[in-house]
């Protein structure tokens, strides 16, 4: 049994994505808590209702960056946590907390990376004219949405798209893809060679 950690930001659809699957028994695993960085996360609420512990941990109370993922890493530790869920988190990490963690880390963005890194995928991507998009669940590594690619699904974008429109396209594929990449995990059926991720069905 394997101890999961969701770090989110802001409103939470992914993480009750996830927690909806984990009640379900999809995912075999224990949710020890769900992390923000902003009290006024939905996601928080979202993560009481379904009984899971949470902490809410601001950059802005830390004196420093490296002192506020200290914080961070002290409770991960306390856990025992073995996967961390990007769930809608908005601060890089360090390449000093990925390593220090030293286990899986996880993101979930809403384009088809390479294409479209950082803020404003969706807007950007439908300004720029592309006829599809998508969402990609990949590693976290120091290079912000630049790890490997575990699982990506593509969503069509029409000429009557607007930002809201095509964001909530993709979102509906990020709460299937998201449990699935974790479920993947979970069972060892990942295996990783540089940056090809290999699925063992
Ligand atoms: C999602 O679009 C996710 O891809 C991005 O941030 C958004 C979070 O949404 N990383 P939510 O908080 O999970 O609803």
């Amino acid at each position: 049994m394997r101890n999961l950690a969701v770090f989110i930001s802001g409103r939470g659809s992914n993480l009750e994505a996830i927690l909806k699957r984990w009640k379900e028994g999809y995912l075999n695993c224990n949710v020890p808590f769900v992390l923000s960085n902003k009290a006024n996360a939905g996601g928080l609420i979202i993560a009481k209702n379904f009984g899971v512990k949470t902490y809410i941990i601001d950059k802005k109370d830390y004196e420093s960056k490296e002192k506020f993922e200290e914080a961070i890493l002290k409770i991960v530790k306390e856990h025992n946590i073995d996967l961390i869920v990007l769930a809608g988190f908005m601060l890089i990490l360090s390449k000093e907390f990925i390593k220090s963690f030293g286990k899986d880390i996880i993101n979930i963005h809403p384009s088809l990376l390479p294409a479209f890194p950082g803020v404003n995928s969706q807007a950007r991507a439908l300004n720029y004219g592309v006829k599809f998009s998508g969402c990609t669940v990949h590693f976290v590594t120091e290079e912000v949405d630049a790890g490997p690619i575990i699982l990506q699904e593509i969503v069509p974008c029409f000429d009557e798209d607007t930002e809201d429109s095509l964001s909530l396209r993709i979102l509906e594929r990020e709460h299937i893809i998201l449990p699935e990449a974790i479920k993947l995990i979970i069972e060892g059926k990942i295996e990783r060679n540089g940056r090809r991720v290999f699925i063992k069905r």
